[in-house]
């Protein structure tokens, strides 16, 4: 469990993820026929029913047995897209088996050996998965006391199922935690926006970069033709005191306006938290730990009860607010507590 919920160093941004939603007000209008919702939102140029999707987390059979399938079958309920994580502890194939049409992206993760990285690639076009998503925040690993202190290591029965017989699969932790020795032994730190071009060149999918965190950053994605970024801190276990995701929203929203749609992960919690991030300019909110809460609870079916409440929310949300659809969702809906204060 300290896997799943640790945050980097002193947490901070971790709370922040959370805190910072409630400094947000949401002004509501009334009187506007709210008996008919639709929250119908376009990502990549496709239809997706619900703007809530599960983020990447990695080896999902930690939480339970069926892990990433169980995962990605409660997400098919509910037609919306599922990120699966390079560490994961199911195949690509095997995810892609058990749910073929289900929108699936693949997270990605460079290693120093760019054979692996481009294996990765190419499965996953193979299998159907419809984007890449590069993780940009973690060229070095976030030092996350918990693991440190456990040992962290994935027991014997797990494995990293898509690095069988191309890479580690495993890992132990003699000294500190073993992911952490993982990954800054076998990702490549020297990445850089050449590398974003690489990736580019070697698939024909959309690659979409996840960690985006300024304005600055956010340009130079648009100005490489990446046709979404989602703005995200990596649940608060990157870099500790980095902004929160939904502090960071607006002003990468401001900078690429209709360059690239924008997603948001980070502290999801409640319905109202994906309506702020809809109208500060995401177009869907993504959940790591809420879904894994969910798995280690109950399997598909906690992940399924994880998304109905986040779904109820949001709609009351919208009813309550008085939008009926996405596009009634503006950022002058939302206030931030220091302009009452003034
Ligand atoms: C993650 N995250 C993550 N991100 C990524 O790009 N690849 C990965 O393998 C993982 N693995 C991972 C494991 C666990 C246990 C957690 C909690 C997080 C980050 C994840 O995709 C997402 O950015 C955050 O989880 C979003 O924050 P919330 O929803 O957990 O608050």
């Amino acid at each position: 469990m300290d896997y799943y919920n640790s945050g980097a160093c002193n947490e901070t941004t971790l709370a922040l993820n959370k805190s910072a939603f409630l400094k947000l007000r949401i002004k509501p209008r009334m009187l506007r026929d709210v008996s008919r919702l639709d929250t119908t939102t376009r990502v990549l140029g496709k239809s997706v029913p619900l703007p809530i999707g599960v983020s990447p987390t990695a080896m999902q059979r930690l939480a339970c047995p069926e892990g990433e399938i169980a995962n990605i079958k409660a997400v098919t309920s509910t037609g919306s897209i599922y990120i699966l994580s390079t560490l994961s502890t199911t195949s690509i194939e095997d995810v892609a088996a058990a749910a073929p049409n289900t929108t699936k992206w693949f997270q990605l993760y460079i290693y120093k050996d760019r054979d692996i990285t481009r294996n990765l690639v190419k499965r996953a076009e193979k299998a159907g998965f419809q984007a890449v998503v590069l993780t940009v925040d973690a060229a070095v690993f976030g030092k996350r006391y918990a693991d440190c202190k456990n040992k962290f290591s994935l027991p014997p029965h797990l494995e990293l199922a898509n690095l069988r017989g191309i890479a580690p699969s495993n890992f132990t932790g003699s000294d500190g935690s073993g992911l952490q020795s993982y990954v800054n032994s076998l990702f490549d730190s020297t990445l850089t926006w050449e590398d974003v071009k690489w990736l580019q060149g070697i698939t024909k999918l959309p690659v979409i970069l996840k960690g985006i965190l300024t304005a600055e950053d956010a340009l130079i994605a648009a100005d490489l033709g990446i046709p979404a970024i989602i703005v995200s801190n990596h649940g608060g276990r990157q870099l500790d005191t980095c902004p929160a995701s939904i502090e960071a929203l607006p002003e990468i929203a401001k900078a690429v306006g209709n360059r690239c749609e924008l997603y948001l992960d980070g502290g999801i919690r409640y319905g109202t938290d994906i309506f702020k991030a809809l109208a500060l300019g995401a177009k869907m909110v993504f959940v790591g730990r809420p879904a894994v809460w969910g798995l280690s609870c109950a399997g598909e079916d906690g992940v399924k009860k994880v998304l109905k409440i986040l779904t109820e929310e949001f709609e009351q949300a919208m009813a309550l607010s008085g939008c009926t659809s996405i596009s009634d969702i503006r950022k002058d809906m939302i206030v931030h507590e220091d302009e009452y204060a003034k």
